[in-house]
């Protein structure tokens, strides 16, 4: 049989909604995945009784994943939403300053925001790679505006060119928000070495993870320091210098040694798998370019490497007879056994961003109309959720998966009459 022939055969095959025969999942491997050292590293923690913060194995992470996304200096801390915070309060953001913040991003982005008393200022999004749009986070800018964070998000990185460039003309910090973009690099430069500080999060599902946890990465020498005080009760580094430190209120966002164990065993393995994933968003990509209804996001080519958190192409309505996105989600899933959703609901209708539930954000009438999300108006972010279909990044962990996926898009496109009905 030719490979037409074969793809005609699998294009007729019943989808699993249909009641067709459920094909074996795809990325059936677990996550998280043990790297190896795990173990080996977690006993010689457990044995050394060094079990809290500050320890061997949490600086020589710290050296390591900092290096290899190409900043100067990087510090773990408790978890993402956390570097976001201290981020911000390094960069002297408080009570009553504004924050530019995409609209379409985890809840976090924007609460680092709000729980220093400062105000999100949700942006739009560029419709082909659902980053922030530069032209609506210049738009935004104020007297009062003190740090612009931007987030990479679902395979794309935002344009750090022309954020850069609004950022230094303005003289207004920005930081990357890299949860969802360890490895990836803009101008072959890593992720979290562009803005003024970058985040990550070593949540459990993310592409580098202990569970929990989080990072920041600056070049600064003096963020650093306020970095390393921020996250431990005000405490000086170690080793600072004078001109580098100043006292600092603060509270213990620190990380643990059994923590940097698993993190530094999952990075000896962490290079492979970015790549894996890079080469799986380039060949999905190709496919889905090739196939009716659904199109791959826009990517610029400064964008050299990517290794998504979760993959995000387009739903287009328009070719389906009448089958909606959130149908074809279904149907996707059902055909790849994994999960498969839309984009994060943009923030200024998002269920688990809902700043009047708490009476701490009343600082005042004023403030409290300030964070009131719902004051944006954020249209391509809602485009998107309607849009936007979403895979998690063990997808790209299995080569095979990449042609089930673009094999089951197109069985669902062949029967989307009786899909739609
Ligand atoms: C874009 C983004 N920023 C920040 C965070 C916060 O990270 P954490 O869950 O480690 O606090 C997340 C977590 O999912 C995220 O997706």
């Amino acid at each position: 049989m030719t490979s037409t022939d074969d793809v005609r055969t699998e294009s007729a095959a019943l989808p699993v909604v249909l009641g067709g025969e459920p094909r074996p999942p795809v990325a059936a491997v677990p996550w998280p995945r043990p790297a190896g050292r795990e173990m080996e590293l977690l006993a010689q923690v457990v044995r050394s009784g060094d079990w809290a913060f500050d320890g061997p194995l949490e600086a020589e992470f710290e050296r390591q994943f900092a290096a290899y996304q190409d900043a100067e200096y990087g510090l773990c801390v408790a978890n993402g939403t956390v570097a976001l915070q201290l981020a911000l309060e390094a960069l002297d953001v408080g009570a009553g300053d504004e924050v530019i913040v995409p609209g379409l991003t985890w809840q976090a982005t924007a609460a680092a925001a709000l729980d220093i008393n400062a105000v999100p200022v949700l942006a739009d999004i560029e419709p082909g790679t659902y980053c922030v749009d530069p032209a609506d986070v210049e738009r935004l800018i104020t007297p009062r505006t003190r740090a612009i964070i931007v987030v990479h998000l679902y395979g794309s990185l935002a344009d750090m060119d022309r954020i850069g460039e609004i950022g230094a003309r303005h003289g207004i910090p920005v930081i990357e928000d890299c949860a969802h973009a360890h490895g990836s690099r803009w101008r072959d430069r890593g992720a979290g070495s562009w803005g003024t500080l970058g985040c990550f999060s070593f949540q459990l599902f993310k592409t580098l993870t202990a569970g929990e946890g989080g990072f920041v990465t600056t070049n600064d020498p003096t963020l650093r320091e306020e970095i390393y005080s921020l996250r431990n009760c005000g405490r000086r580094r170690s080793g600072s210098l004078d001109e580098h430190w100043r006292p600092i209120q603060s509270g213990n966002y620190r990380i643990t040694e059994l923590q940097a164990a698993v993190l530094l065993a999952q990075l000896d393995v962490f290079d492979d798998q970015a790549s894996q994933r890079d080469r799986n968003v380039t060949r999905l990509e190709a496919g889905l370019a090739e196939l009716p209804g659904v199109a791959p996001m826009e990517r610029p080519p400064q964008r050299t490497r990517i290794s998504p958190y979760e993959f995000a192409f387009k739903f287009r309505p328009g070719e389906w007879d009448g089958l909606s996105a959130a149908a074809f989600r279904r149907a996707l899933a059902a055909e790849l056994g994994v999960e498969v959703s839309t984009v994060n609901e943009p923030l200024n209708a998002a269920p688990l961003y809902q700043p009047h539930t708490k009476r701490r954000y009343r600082l005042s009438d004023a403030h409290w109309e300030a964070v009131n999300p719902a004051r944006f108006e954020l249209p391509a972010a809602m485009h998107a959720f309607g849009e936007g279909v979403l895979l998690p990044h063990k997808v790209l962990l299995d080569d095979d998966a990449i042609p089930a996926v673009t094999a089951a898009i197109a069985r669902l496109h062949a029967h989307r009459h009786a899909l739609a009905r």
